[in-house]
Parts: structure tokens; sequence; C-alpha cells
């Protein structure tokens, strides 16, 4: 019988370091017994777990209601950012006005920049014959494109940003930390009202007018695409990678047939998903998995959790990149569906065909075991990575 440091069906605590190191094996005993488990600490909040559960509390917005925000037991100060964390009609109309830069025919004209970059990063490290995947590829990737490419931002900014805007880590510096990233997005949105309208996303924000919806509100909604955009598609990457490096088959069939590429995106969006738990405020009593949950309470949709659901999965914890396309749950459902989709999956799929391509040949650095950081969010803090820089020097630049 496997064990625990604690009970996470009734003692559930998305701080606890075991969750984070051991969360395949908790996510499927939660499976075995437990689609709504129950967590003591702080405000206390209810865990759901089951892909079906899950997927009606997030299409049920009146009922679960995203105004306290999506994190659980929030640390004091932290500041609220629209569309994640109010509901429709603002969540709606802010959507409407943002969503037209995001969509997929938007970015699709992005990819030649999204190669060149790709191929610039591999530059860096391709004659050093091994990569820290995670801080040279992985993050840089998706905070380049999004900040220089949709948002004209700066890239250098990035690291500083994704820093200051962490779901991990001490809660007692989150609030600051926030605070610290707000100030330079802010700092930017000035400047862009002072500035010729470009016609972008930004000046769409720049632009959006609702009642209640402050200056304030624009620097929040800034920095909640810009977390979107910088701090969650890194884990597909390094994820994924990390799959292609211990099963050479997997990644020589990628690598002979490209196009086989979006269909393993999705068993990698499926197991290696940035974002994880997300929280809901209950604004009626409701039945969910069997719990009966009262007005006020405080719940925690587990994305990460309903990916992994045997019920919906065979073998839920096995990646297979042959898996028939099932639906998951890595961009959530129903009305705060993740807005920058297209634009993860773009990047992603141009990312691994371009690094495939240049370095069809990995290995894992020797003695190397994954660490992971979890709570709103998870990634895998680095992977190293090794392979034969003769062989890959010759190699073209664009696949
Ligand atoms: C693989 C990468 C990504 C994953 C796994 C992901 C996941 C998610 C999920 C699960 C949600 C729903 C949150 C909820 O239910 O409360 C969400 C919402 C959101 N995502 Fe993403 N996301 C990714 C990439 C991006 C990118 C690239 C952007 C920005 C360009 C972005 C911006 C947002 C925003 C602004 C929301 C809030 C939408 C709303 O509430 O209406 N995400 N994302």
């Amino acid at each position: 019988m496997t064990t625990f440091k604690r009970d996470y069906r009734a003692d559930y605590d998305l701080t606890d370091p075991e969750l984070s190191a051991r969360w395949d094996e908790i996510v499927a005993d939660l499976h075995a017994g437990c689609p709504v488990a129950r967590s003591i600490t702080g405000e206390g909040y209810w865990v759901v777990n089951g892909y079906d559960e899950v997927a009606r509390c997030a299409k049920d917005w009146r009922t679960f209601s995203s105004v306290d925000g999506f994190m659980v037991n929030r640390p004091e100060g932290m500041p609220y950012f629209a569309p994640a964390e109010v509901d429709p009609p603002l969540q709606r109309a802010l959507r409407a006005a943002l969503e037209p830069f995001l969509r997929p025919k938007a970015v699709a004209g992005l990819e030649p920049q999204v190669r060149a970059y790709a191929n610039q990063l591999i530059d860096t490290f391709i004659t050093n014959g091994e990569v820290e995947v995670v801080s040279q590829f992985a993050n840089p990737l998706p905070q380049y494109v999004f900040s220089a490419v949709v948002a004209g931002m700066d890239p250098a900014e990035m690291p500083y940003l994704l820093n200051a805007f962490s779901f991990v880590g001490p809660e007692a510096e989150r609030a600051a930390n926030f605070q610290r990233g707000m100030v330079r997005i802010e700092a930017y949105l000035r400047r862009r009202s002072d500035e010729s309208p470009r016609g972008d996303i930004v000046d769409a924000l720049l632009n959006f007018e609702h009642a209640g919806y402050s200056w304030m509100d624009k620097v929040g909604t800034l920095c909640q695409l810009t977390i979107g955009g910088i701090g969650t598609t890194g884990y597909a990457f390094s994820g994924g990678l990390y799959h292609l490096a211990l099963n050479p088959d997997d990644r020589r069939k990628l690598v002979a047939d490209p196009a086989r590429i979006p269909q393993a995106l999705d068993e990698f969006l499926r197991l290696f998903l940035g974002v994880v738990n997300m929280a809901r405020r209950v604004t009626t009593e409701v039945d969910v998995g069997g719990v009966s949950m009262a007005n006020g309470d405080r719940v925690l949709l587990s994305y990460g959790a309903a990916c992994r659901d045997p019920g919906v999965y065979q073998n839920p914890n096995e990646l297979n990149i042959e898996r028939a396309a099932v639906p998951h749950l890595a961009f959530g459902a129903g009305v705060h569906r993740c807005i920058g989709e297209g634009l993860a999956r773009l990047v992603l799929r141009a990312g691994y065909e371009t690094f495939l391509a240049r370095i069809p040949e990995f290995e894992v650095a020797k003695g190397f075991v994954p660490e992971y950081e979890t709570g709103s969010t998870r990634h895998m803090t680095r992977l190293p990575l090794k392979f034969d820089r003769r062989a890959v020097e010759s190699r073209a630049q664009t696949p």
C-alpha cells in the first residue's frame, strides 16, 4: 500500500513539497476513491479531482464564481487580475476585446518569427553539446514570442517578471512580488498610452471601457496576459523533452515524421500542463461528486488531476504519443478557458519541430533527477540534456 506523509483525501495541502514531488502517485490515490478531497489548511477548501466533476464546475461560472480569485488561501495584499478573477459580463466583454489578437488564425502569421527565435536560442548552445532546457529554451521561447512579438514589450524584462509573478515559493513574499511586477507592467502601459497606437493587443486593452473597470484593472489584465504568455508554456516543453530523452523510439518517430508532433503535443499537455489548480467560490448549495458544498465554500478545480482520471484515460500516468485524441482540460473549460491556447499551441509545435530537426538525438545528463514546483501552476525546475555536438553542428538551421 502506498503511504504518504499526510492523508491527502482529508487533509490536502497544496503547499506540501510532498504533493509536488509525488504528484502522480497522490493524484492516482485520490482517483482510487476520492473524486472530491478536503483541505483543512487556512480557510479550508474542497479539491475536485474527477474529470467530469472538474469540467462541470468549470462550465458553471454562476455556481462556481471566480471573483475571489484563483488562489486558495490567498496571501493578503495580492492584487486581483481580470479576466480570470472576474465573472461575466465584464469577463466576457474583456475577452471579446482581447481574443481577436490571440485566435489561431490571428497568430498563425507569427510562425516564421517563432521558428527564427527558436533557431537563435538553439544557436547559443548547439556547439556546447549540452543544454539546460528550462532556462535556455523552454522559458525563453514563449517569453520572447509573447513579449516582443505579441505585446511589444522588452524580452529582457521577462525573467524578472516570471520571478515576480510566481505562484510557488514562500507565500509571505507573494503579494510584494506581484506588486513589484505590477509596477513594471504599469510603467509599460503608461508609456504605451502616450505613444501612437500600434493596433495590437495592448492598444485594444488601452481602448477597452467597462463600468467599474479602472486603469489599475487594465494594468492587472496586462499582468495576467503576461503571466499566461510567459509562465505556462515552458512545462510542456521540459516535460515532453524529458520524455523524449528517455524514450528514443518515441523521439525517432517524431523526428522521422514531424506531422505526428501535434498529436504528441496533446499528450504532453495532458501530463505536463502548466496550470494545475484553479480556485472558485461556491455561490449556492450544490452537490459535487457526492459531496455537499455550502454557499461560500472554497473549491480548487484540479485540472491536473482531471487530466489523469483513469475513468477517462487508460493507464493515465503513461505517456503515449499515439493516444487517440481524447479531450483534456489542460486549457480549462467554460468561460475562462485559456485565451492563449492558439498561441501556446503554435509556440509548442514550431518549437518542437525546430528543436527535433536540429537536435534529433539527445539524452538526459547522468544522475539527473527531476524536481518540480507545484501550486496553482506546476513546472520542472531544470532539465540538463546532452547531445553529440559534432553530429548536430552540420544540420541545416531551418527545418
Ligand atoms: C501551455 C500553455 C498554457 C496553459 C496550460 C494554460 C492554461 C490555462 C488554463 C487552465 C486557464 C483557465 C483558468 C481557470 O479556469 O480559471 C487559462 C486561462 C487563461 N490563460 Fe492560459 N494557458 C497557457 C497559455 C497561455 C498563454 C500563451 C496566454 C497569453 C497569451 C494565456 C493567458 C490566459 C489568460 C489571460 C487566461 C484567463 C482567461 C479568462 O479567465 O477568461 N495562457 N490558461
